[in-house]
């Protein structure tokens, strides 16, 4: 078989890349525009029936295009839509075929950057795809595995995102080191104790090695979500009140804060319970934009134009949004300090997945001597605050908050099918 036709593949919810090993060459391929993540998106078109992918599915949906924007397909992973289907133009699309169109297309560009096929590899995934629900869990592996194999890969195993990215930090340092590994994606939190070093990286078996991994499912698509809920949707009428003293239904304002839901807010009924709303409304300027944002189908737009506001406030105390296109106000300011306290509960949450873990492995904070952050929401700076506070004495290192997981894999790879 031989480990030049293995490849590592990191199916993410938001990006996905794929690594392949080669010595002295950048493990990770080249999958849109000479970048190595392909977002892990897919936009079809009404016209003419064609599909796009990453990037260039995002720019057919922003430039206008009509058709349908599909993003997070990794969250479907283990639900029961996964034996549920949808409808693209007019045809039935089961979920599970979209899922395998984005995951052969991932193969593909993989391919032709790699100028050769692969037929061996190893698929990471989160330590937990499901919480707290071991059958839903394995059957989401197994989908997935069987999503892997239709595309044509003969021969696949499965890595723990964060132990895949323990590889890739591994294969960077010279002394051995108790790390703990925080990937912090759009879906899920994942986390692994790992002992590592230079004399320990090139044994076959690992387990020793590996004291707790752990999980939650809870990610960067959830932190856009409570930052919708907080900060935008009440400019659209959510929380405001009706005449007879109510409040205004909220599912339309959570079906458009959720990216795998922002099409139920379509429906032509409720549309119709938001015009009977808008009537009622004590603010009918509010009701009036979210009837706008629907009838323009400018949900997904609204959800990036929100995700691009958490991502700057990574790096500053706030962020502007432009809501004039809803017919509100062009300058909307987003505090970091809203976020944050939107998003306190799932940080306490991810928080306390972090404590059971370390206690799990019986290891006090004094002990880890690195926290390695990966996985876009890493940047988090109440995330990082919070996990660093609670490990005080650990170096804090950064990888590539986008690349590591397919780096390690492409490791692990090399190793398994070597
Ligand atoms: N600077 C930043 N600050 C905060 N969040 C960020 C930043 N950059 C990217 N993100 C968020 O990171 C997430 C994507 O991260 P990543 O690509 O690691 O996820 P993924 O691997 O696709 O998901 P998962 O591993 O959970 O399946 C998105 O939610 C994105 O909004
Ligand atoms: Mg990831």
């Amino acid at each position: 078989m031989g480990a030049a036709r293995a490849c590592g593949i990191d199916f993410g919810t938001s990006n996905s890349t794929v690594g392949w090993s080669r010595p002295g060459q950048p493990a990770l391929l080249a999958l849109e525009d000479n970048k190595a993540t392909l977002p892990s998106v897919v936009f079809f078109h009404a016209e003419d029936g064609q599909t796009s992918y990453g990037r260039s599915a995002l720019a057919d949906y922003l430039s206008g295009d009509e058709g349908r924007l599909m993003r997070s397909l990794k969250s479907l992973l283990g639900t029961s839509l996964m034996d549920d289907h949808t409808e693209v133009m007019g045809r039935i699309l089961p979920f599970r075929d979209l899922l395998a169109l984005f995951i052969g297309e991932l193969k593909r560009r993989a391919e032709v950057a790699a100028g050769r096929g692969f037929e061996c590899a190893v698929l990471g995934r989160p330590v937990y795809f499901v919480d707290d629900d071991p059958v839903a869990d394995q059957r989401a592996e197994d989908t997935l595995a069987a999503i892997a194999r239709a595309a044509g890969l003969r021969d696949i195993a499965f890595e723990y995102e964060p132990i895949a990215a323990a590889f890739d930090y591994e294969s960077q340092i010279s002394r051995e080191e108790l790390v703990l590994v925080v990937d912090i994606g759009g879906g899920t939190s994942d986390f692994a104790l790992v002992r590592l070093g230079p004399l320990r990286a090139g044994r076959a078996e690992r387990k020793d090695d590996i004291l707790a991994s752990g999980g939650v499912h809870i990610g960067g698509t959830d932190f856009d979500k409570h930052l919708s809920l907080a900060g935008v949707m009440p400019l659209l009428g959510l929380g405001s009140l009706l005449h007879s003293g109510l409040q205004v239904p909220s599912s339309p304002y959570f079906n458009l804060a959720t990216w795998h839901t922002i099409y139920q807010a379509y429906t032509r009924k409720a549309l119709a319970q938001i015009r009977d709303v808008a009537r009622e409304a004590c603010e009918p300027d509010k009701l009036q934009a979210l009837q706008k944002l629907v009838t323009q189908k400018d949900g997904h737009w609204l959800a990036m134009q929100v995700e691009a506001a958490k991502i700057r406030l990574s790096g500053e105390p706030g962020a502007v949004l432009d809501l004039s296109r809803l017919g509100a106000a062009s300058d909307v300011r987003l505090e970091r300090a809203v976020f944050d306290h939107s998003i306190e509960g799932l940080i306490e949450r991810i928080g306390a997945t972090l404590r059971a873990l370390l206690q799990e492995a019986g290891v006090v904070a004094d002990q880890v001597d690195t926290v390695f952050f990966t996985g876009g929401s890493s940047g988090v700076p109440l995330l990082r605050q919070r996990v660093s506070g609670s490990l005080p004495r650990a170096r804090r290192v950064e990888g590539d908050l986008f690349g590591s997981i397919g780096a390690g894999l492409a490791i692990a790879a090399s190793r398994k099918f070597a």
